[in-house]
């Protein structure tokens, strides 16, 4: 019998294998492999002997720090060590073991009168001890349990993982906010690995800052507490006591850190961030909890890149508007302010009328864009101080259609079109474009009318002086039913004076 023939040497008579030969990632569904340290020869013997029968693969060593080197090559499910051993044993194995291999399970020989020391190895988490003198079959049976509690605990991770990641992507949907994003992602991770702290932490791209999202106990882990290491990383890494600061700078917020599990977030071949969980003492995080964070993190990037690349649009959305509106106001000087006013009086008038953010903030960008069509009409005509032609009046009656025109093409404007084709139709039916009636108009174009209306009769104009306040809410509630909605009407004139009492508190001018 001679269990040790083939593992054994690798353990014992090369300690100092080179140090570029890495352990394969631990696999808790693999054959399980044993390792079995005790300097008496006959009892790694022995226990080879039957372990090997038992079907494991079995490594030994004879002390602690032989043990520390094989574990450093070899993927290793569980460890069987001796306490009593010359140069290493085993009470500063397991502390080893638990720092750098805290899924690996660790068991405990220990001869009677030892027991207490036992109980101390249990502490610094083994999962059990035999007595020496053992029968081999408890040895096993104890063995056995071990691996079982393992792969229980590795399937768990698993699940959780499955679970974890079907939730983050039904909650990230198509979310569009890179803040809420972040926020969820975060919140997932410290949910399923239990850190005391989460952070995840985007790279500057182009003209935006860092930015991120944070969540735990303890001071926030932000950009300045990365070290160089941190932002070169192509794979997750878990790294406990001192060898978190690899990643890590020194700090006051950085200080209680004990374990460390960072993945870089990668999109289209780009790092576009990192996603850093912690722990500040007690058990240090496992292999699966890093397996877990790659795949949430897989998501999140995917997520991160989306919403980045959303709020770019927005802000060329933003852009644009403003660049076009400009354009037009340069050329309308007697409009000038009119679509920011319209903007704001369609805004508060949908707000009066308990309409979602999202139709506000959409019905405010609608108001500035209301009147882009008459860019298409001649200066001269736009500035003219007497009427205008009945062939005039025909071409200006078209800057409806023209706005939408120019902006039915371009898909991120498509939910403001309403506004802008429709704020010259009338509640009766009689207005144009479409001519239309009631309900038939969009609510949008219904509300902008009103707060286009009020606004072209209290301001200035090539034809005339800017009209009262009092006059405006009058012709308004004079045309209800007839040119406006009704609702429409009775909300602005909520709005408006609320509007008018926060300007004056404040100093600003509002119409008189
Ligand atoms: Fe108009």
């Amino acid at each position: 019998m001679n269990p040790e023939a083939a593992p054994t040497p690798i353990a014992a008579s090369r300690p100092g294998t080179s140090p570029t030969e890495k352990a394969p990632p631990f696999d808790a569904h693999a054959q399980a492999r044993v390792l079995v340290v005790d300097d008496e020869q006959v009892i790694r013997e022995i226990l080879s002997d039957f372990l090997l029968m038992e079907g494991y693969q079995v490594l030994t060593a004879e002390n602690g720090r032989v043990a520390l080197d094989v574990l450093a090559h070899h993927a290793v499910h569980l460890v069987l060590s001796d306490l009593k051993m010359p140069e290493m044993g085993g009470l500063e194995l397991l502390e080893g073991i638990r720092d750098r291999y805290p899924e690996v399970v660790t068991l405990i020989m220990t001869g009677y009168g030892t027991v207490e020391t036992a109980i101390e190895a249990m502490k610094r988490g083994a999962f059990d001890y035999v007595l020496k003198p053992f029968k081999v079959e408890e040895v096993v049976h104890t063995v056995r349990r071990g691996l079982e509690q393992q792969r229980l605990r590795a399937e768990n991770i698993e699940l959780r993982a499955a679970l974890s990641l079907y939730q983050l992507a039904a909650r990230l949907g198509d979310e569009p906010d890179l803040a809420r994003t972040l926020r969820l992602v975060v919140a997932t991770v410290l949910e399923q690995t239990n850190a005391d702290r989460v952070s995840v932490i985007l790279l500057p791209d182009d003209d935006v800052r860092w930015e991120g999202a944070s969540s735990g106990h303890g001071e926030p882990i932000t950009e300045h507490d990365l070290a160089e290491a941190a932002l070169g990383l192509h794979g997750s890494v878990l790294a406990n006591q001192g060898r978190a600061f690899r990643f890590l700078r020194g700090s006051d917020c950085t200080a209680p850190v004990t374990s460390l599990l960072m993945t870089p977030l990668t999109g289209r071949h780009k790092l576009l961030g990192l996603l850093v969980a912690v722990r500040h003492g007690g058990r240090p995080f496992i292999e699966g909890d890093r397996k877990l964070m790659t795949i949430i993190a897989d998501r999140a990037a995917a997520a991160v890149h989306n919403a980045q690349l959303f709020e770019t649009q927005e802000r060329t959305f933003r852009h644009t508007i403003e660049a076009l509106v400009t354009t037009l106001e340069e050329k309308d000087r007697y409009t000038a302010g009119h679509s920011a006013r319209v903007a704001e009086f369609a805004e508060i008038t949908a707000r009066q009328m308990g309409l979602d953010e999202e139709f506000v903030q959409l019905i405010h960008q609608s108001g500035r864009l209301h009147d882009l069509g008459k860019i298409k009409l001649r200066t001269e005509e736009l500035n003219k101080p007497g009427p205008l032609t009945p062939e005039e009046y025909e071409r200006f009656k078209m800057h409806p259609v023209y706005g939408e025109e120019l902006l039915g093409p371009i898909p991120s404007f498509r939910d403001v079109l309403p506004g802008v084709w429709g704020h010259h139709e009338r509640f009766d039916g009689n207005g144009y474009p479409r001519g239309i009636g009631g309900d038939n108009i969009p609510l949008m174009a219904r509300i902008m009318a009103v707060a286009d209306s009020y606004d072209a009769m209290t301001s200035h104009r090539a034809y005339r002086t800017a009209l009262t306040h009092g006059y405006a809410i009058g012709e308004l509630v004079r045309c209800s039913g007839t040119q406006f909605d009704p609702t429409c009407v009775d909300a602005f004139l909520v709005a408006i004076e609320t509007w008018r009492a926060v300007r004056s508190v404040a100093g600003e001018s509002y119409p008189q």
